[in-house]
């Protein structure tokens, strides 16, 4: 399997002078081999950590794109204008889209498409809601989450893909999921994805489990066989909590 993938998702948060502090915190040797770590940050700063990120290896990612490559579409971003910043991932279909913005699985898997068409590795957010797992239907919502996404990959694009469990109720609640319940579930995305895609691009298909991911859970989560990283908010704003989550791995 390859690295841990590390994916600080900073959501509508920081500004010019808490980034230059959190990279100036940053050394060539708080990376290691075995991890990859990569920044998602708000659109206006994606050239400023592009132009940072460089010198230390922590790749750049974006939070959302248009589901189209320019035109009329006020206020959107598109997916070229992130290849334009070295972006490399793009966060799709995170639950605050899906729920505030109402965001659908049908406009999800259209920019995944898109996304995977213009040369970006897409990060697919799936993961139910507390009253799904509470009603025992968190798989269901799962794989319904998966199946329209699935049907906008084709094969050979799979290897660019990253899909992340990030139960709602787990995220910014300080809630995490157990251990046991992100295996399962990740367990179990794998296992669609072997349906959809065949074995080996299930096998090598990376998993992050996001939700209240800290220095102090972060360990057992990594430990999981079928979790390959975290994508993680509330920890990634700050450059100590964040490297430490792969310094204890
Ligand atoms: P928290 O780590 O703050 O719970 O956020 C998780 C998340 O939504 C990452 O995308």
């Amino acid at each position: 399997m390859s690295k841990v993938l590390m994916v600080g998702n900073w959501k509508m948060n920081m500004d010019k002078s808490s980034i230059k502090k959190f990279y100036d915190s940053f050394d060539k040797k708080d990376f290691v081999d075995g991890v990859e770590v990569v920044i998602c940050a708000p659109f206006p700063y994606l050239g400023t950590i592009a132009e940072l990120s460089d010198k230390i290896s922590i790749k750049v990612g974006a939070q959302n794109m248009c589901n189209e490559l320019a035109g009329a579409f006020t206020g959107e971003v598109s997916p070229l204008m992130l290849r334009d910043f070295n972006t490399e991932y793009v966060i799709l279909g995170h639950s605050e889209r899906r729920q505030i913005y109402l965001e659908s699985d049908e406009l999800i898997a259209e920019k995944i498409k898109i996304a995977l068409n213009s040369g970006l590795k897409p990060i697919l957010c799936v993961g139910e809601m507390l009253e799904e797992r509470e009603a025992g239907k968190e798989f269901e919502k799962v794989y319904k989450q998966l199946l329209a996404a699935s049907k906008c990959i084709s094969l050979d694009q799979w290897h660019n893909v990253v899909i992340a469990y990030e139960p709602v109720w787990a995220i910014g609640t300080g809630k995490v999921a157990s251990a046991s319940d992100a295996q399962n579930m990740s367990k179990y995305i794998r296992e669609q994805v072997k349906e959809f895609a065949g074995n080996e691009i299930a096998e090598n298909l990376r998993i992050l489990y996001g939700g209240s991911v800290k220095p102090s859970n972060v360990k057992e989560l990594m430990e999981c066989e079928d979790i390959n990283g975290a994508l993680v908010g509330g920890a990634s704003l700050d450059a100590a909590d964040f490297k430490s989550l792969w310094g204890t791995l």
